[in-house]
């Protein structure tokens, strides 16, 4: 089969448009054939091994040398012990763990795999997974936002944030978004209230508080944040520095306590149970995706230098076809 692989990391140019063997399944595996796939700052970061904990597993060659989490296909086949998806049925999941996703075919756990809702086109599929999980358990089930509370999203631009915005507007928040002076109209096109170019203000220096920070680019002191907080308030990290990171996992469940203040990491639950609300989400036309640009799989490099360079205003899609 075609693929894209890389097998030190580095910039796009490391990535090769080869032929390699067809994936053959494990036992609880299924054979997919993907028709699209869409890109994520994991892709990136992977790509790169940076920031350090994108090595995990692999600290100084990649693990997986196919890149690619958020896929959308076509079963094909399946292992002996692989029983709940037939051939021909349409499927989508995250594969962060595992990769493998600039293919034309790829292997998955059938425990990660979800059938694709009817109606929904192969690109809105590969669009949700690990965006859309990330925005849901970043609002609801850690964020836990009320109505008429104030939320700020740090990287509202991106994937994630694009859903996280709308979640939190569905919600009854009141919005601000924060991203670089590109995506400033994009924010506010998802529902933003208020939107902050982060190249322009520092959000924790300009005297608001918040009850929900969630935070896709975590770069800050974890203390810088406190000031940020509302009493009660939570921050919570989704990525950024390893800095940052390591802060927060150590120091972080005693900033603000007196206030009952909390600065969290959200480790980001994957798998098939976490995909049925957003999919319940948007066929109810409660949220929606905008892509902001298609690739062929042979492009993906040019692909993850567009979102990597920060340009894409919500999803990136690679078609496989
Ligand atoms: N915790 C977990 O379990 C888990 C699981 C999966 C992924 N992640 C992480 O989730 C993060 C977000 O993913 P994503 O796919 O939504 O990323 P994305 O689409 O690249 O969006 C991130 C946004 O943040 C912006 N940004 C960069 N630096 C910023 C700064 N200093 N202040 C404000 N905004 C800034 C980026 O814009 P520019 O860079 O263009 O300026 C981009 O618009 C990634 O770091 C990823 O590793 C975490």
């Amino acid at each position: 089969m075609k693929a894209v692989v890389y097998t030190r990391y580095g910039p796009p140019d490391v990535l090769r448009w080869t032929d390699v063997e067809t994936p053959v399944p494990k036992d609880n595996e299924v054979l997919v054939k993907v028709h699209a796939v869409s890109l994520n700052a994991s892709d990136w970061e992977v790509l790169w091994g940076k920031p350090l904990y994108s090595r995990i597993g692999g600290p100084f060659r990649p693990r997986h040398h196919i890149l690619g989490s958020d896929i959308a296909g076509r079963v094909q086949s399946a292992g002996r012990r692989a029983t709940l998806f037939r051939p021909g049925e349409d499927v989508f999941a995250d594969i962060l763990s595992h990769m493998g996703g600039f293919a034309e075919y790829a292997c998955v756990p059938e425990s990660v795999l979800a059938r694709m809702p009817a109606g929904m086109t192969y690109e809105e599929a590969a669009a949700l997974p690990q965006a859309g999980a990330i925005a849901l358990q970043g609002i609801r089930d850690k964020g836990q936002v009320q109505a008429g509370q104030k939320v700020l999203i740090n990287g509202a631009g991106g994937g994630s944030g694009m859903y996280a915005v709308q979640l939190a507007k569905l919600d009854g928040a009141e919005v601000t978004g924060v991203d670089n002076s590109e995506k400033l109209a994009f924010m506010r096109s998802l529902g933003a209230d208020q939107v902050i170019d982060y190249a322009r203000e520092d959000f924790t220096k300009n005297g608001r508080a918040y009850d929900l920070i969630l935070d896709l680019a975590g770069y800050r002191p974890a203390l810088a944040y406190k000031g940020s907080l509302r009493p009660g308030g939570r921050y919570l990290y989704v990525g950024g520095s390893v800095a940052t990171l390591l802060q927060v996992l150590l120091i972080g469940p005693l900033i603000g306590r007196s206030e009952g203040k909390k600065i969290r990491l959200l480790a980001v639950r994957l798998g098939t149970q976490h995909l049925a609300p957003l999919v319940e989400l948007y066929q109810a036309g409660k949220i929606t995706t905008v892509i902001d640009r298609r690739y062929r799989l042979r492009e993906v490099p040019e692909a993850l230098r567009y979102l990597g360079e920060g340009h894409a205003k919500g999803k990136v899609i690679v078609n496989v076809d």
